[in-house]
Order: structure tokens, then sequence, then C-alpha cells
């Protein structure tokens, strides 16, 4: 395995990963992320501006905070001379779906432990990893519990020279780099930042670069979520004070549960501003944002910036269609 730290003054190696990761980037093509305000006449009693950084705009598969976490962490295995990716997620993991199109695009071969038993014919999600070339080990539950101890790029046991581990969701500390661009994006004052939590790494990088007067919630999609508080604290360095907070009661009984309101909620929504969401993030993130208005948790005059964290591939699981408003 070639790797940059053996070889510092190999200026020509250098050159030749920087120009991998940007044909890399050239052949992802990549869109900006606006910030859009949320016309809503709900709102305007409650004098409460919101706006949604459109970060499922970058890219209609490596999108949302999956271009964010990934960026880095690419580009750290190319200065490594890695070609190949291993990672981790579940049977619809929007990480793996990002992960295993990037790999195609940045000529890295993944690989994949998928957590639970291969199901034939394979869902929507994994036969897209199966078309783009990931290499996919079904693993058990406890199984998939052990992986998730492994953090750094290199501590997944008996990692092959070439090889570079990705934790579950893309959480590494090259992470928070990626994350932190997207608040130097914003130039508009903000009083709060909000997002969904899966393992806490998009919210961790958010808090890298957050202006001090504003606040960051952070809305668990898992139920039983406590370790989310030490797991942002140990990632991040600026996780000290109180100016973040996650909220555990928008999870709706669990990370792939819905209800009918959820759904409701969703389809009002995506009505009036033709935005679509995920109904396991940001679909669960934006309405604990407005049941959170109506409480009056925010003071009138304030301006929050929620974040579309995109996701949109994981529509496709059927999920939507499991109450009875028949989905959004
Ligand atoms: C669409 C979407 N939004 C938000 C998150 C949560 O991100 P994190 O795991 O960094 O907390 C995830 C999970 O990775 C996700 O797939």
């Amino acid at each position: 395995m070639k790797r940059l730290a053996d070889s510092p003054a190999n200026s020509s190696f250098s050159d030749s990963f920087e120009a991998a990761f940007a044909a890399g980037v050239k052949a992802c093509n990549f869109q900006a992320s606006p910030l859009q305000r949320i016309e809503d006449p709900w709102l305007e009693p409650y004098q409460i501006e919101l706006w949604l950084k459109r970060d499922d705009l970058l890219h209609p598969i490596i999108s949302g905070n999956k271009w964010r976490k990934l960026k880095y962490a690419l580009r750290h295995a190319l200065a490594l001379g890695c070609d190949t990716l291993i990672s981790m997620g579940g049977a619809y993991s929007n990480h793996l779906h990002a992960l295993a199109f990037a790999g195609s695009q940045f000529n890295l071969n993944t690989q994949a432990f998928v957590r639970g038993e291969l199901v034939s014919p394979l869902n929507p999600t994994l036969q897209d990893l199966h078309d783009w070339g990931m290499q996919l080990e079904f693993v058990s539950r406890s199984e998939y519990r052990q992986l998730r101890l492994y953090q750094d790029w290199n501590a997944l046991p008996k990692l092959q020279a070439g090889h570079y581990w990705l934790p579950e969701g893309g959480a590494g500390t090259y992470a928070q780099q990626g994350v932190a661009e997207l608040l130097d994006e914003i130039t508009l004052k903000f009083d709060s930042l909000c997002v969904a939590c899966g393992t806490g790494a998009t919210l961790a990088g958010l808090l890298t670069k957050k202006p001090s007067s504003a606040k960051v919630i952070g809305f668990a999609a898992l139920k039983n979520a406590g370790f989310l508080n030490s797991d942002v604290a140990r990632m991040s360095a600026n996780a000290e004070g109180n100016d973040w907070e996650i909220n555990h009661a928008y999870h709706f009984g669990g990370f792939a549960e819905v209800n009918d309101e959820l759904l409701m909620f969703m389809h009002r929504f995506e009505t009036l501003t033709s935005i679509a969401l995920d109904p396991l993030y940001t679909g669960k993130m934006l309405f604990g944002v407005y049941d959170l208005i109506a409480q009056g948790y925010f003071k009138k005059g304030q301006r929050i910036i929620a974040i579309h964290t995109g996701g949109l591939q994981g529509r496709r699981s059927g999920i939507l269609a499991q109450c009875g408003s028949g989905g959004v």
C-alpha cells in the first residue's frame, strides 16, 4: 500500500492523490445547497422565521450530510494510498448508499457489513449497493454491535493493507471537518440550528463552527438514545457549555417507526413547500421544530435554521405507506 507518510518528499504522489480527489469531485457534479425560507402561514402568529438548509440538493445520491461526512474521509483514504473503503450499516442505510456510489465515482472499491440476513430479492437500497459494485457481508446483530466499537480509520481488526474503515454512519474524525463547512455557507444570522441525530456526528461537526450566539438542537431519531450526549461530547472538543442539546421527544417510538400524525405533517409540509422529506430523520426533526414552536419554546422574533440532511432514497422502504393516511 502506498502511504503518504511513507513518502513525505514525494510530491508527485501528493499531486496524484489530489488529482484523484478532484476528479472524483468533478465526476459527482455537486450542486449548491441554498438556504430557503419556509413560507408557511402557520408560522405567522408565532413570529418565527424558519429556514431550511437544502443539503438534500447537494447531490441526488450523495445527498444531505452524507457528502459533508464523507468528503475529508475520502480525501484521507486517497492520501494514504488506499484503494478500498469498508463500512457498516442497516439494510436501508443512507450512508452505505452514498458510500457505494461515491466509491464508484472516486475509483475506490467498497465493502460493507450489513446488519441482518440476506433477503432475496434485494431491497432497492441493497440492489443499488450491489449494482455500484459494493461487496456485501451480512452480519448478526451481535456482530454488528461489536463493529460499532471500531471508530478510527484503521481500527477494524485484520484490516488489510490498502483498506480504509469508516465507522457506522461515516462518523469518523474527518466527518466533522466536512460538516463544519456547512456553516461557512450560512451568512444569515440565526438563533437556533436544528438537525436530526443518528450517531450525533453531524451535530458534533456543527458545534465546531457554530456562532457563539446560536444554540444547536439535535433531534434523536432513535429511541433510548441517551448515549448521544456523551458521544457528541466525545466527538467534539466544543461540546462544553449549554448552547446545544438533544431532544429525545420526537423519535415516534423508534428508528423505523412512523405514525399518521407524522405522515400527515409531512404531507402538509411537502404540499406547501414542494420539498420532499425523509420520514426517519428530517421529517421527524421538522415535526419536532413545529411542535416546539407551538409550545412557545422559541422566543418571538427568533430565526431558526433547520438542516435537510437528505436520505430521500430511504422513502423506497415502503415506510410511507404504513399508516392509515396511505403515506405522503
Ligand atoms: C438522512 C440522514 N439524516 C441525518 C442523519 C443523522 O446523522 P448523524 O449520524 O451524523 O447524527 C443520518 C444518519 O446518518 C441520515 O441518514
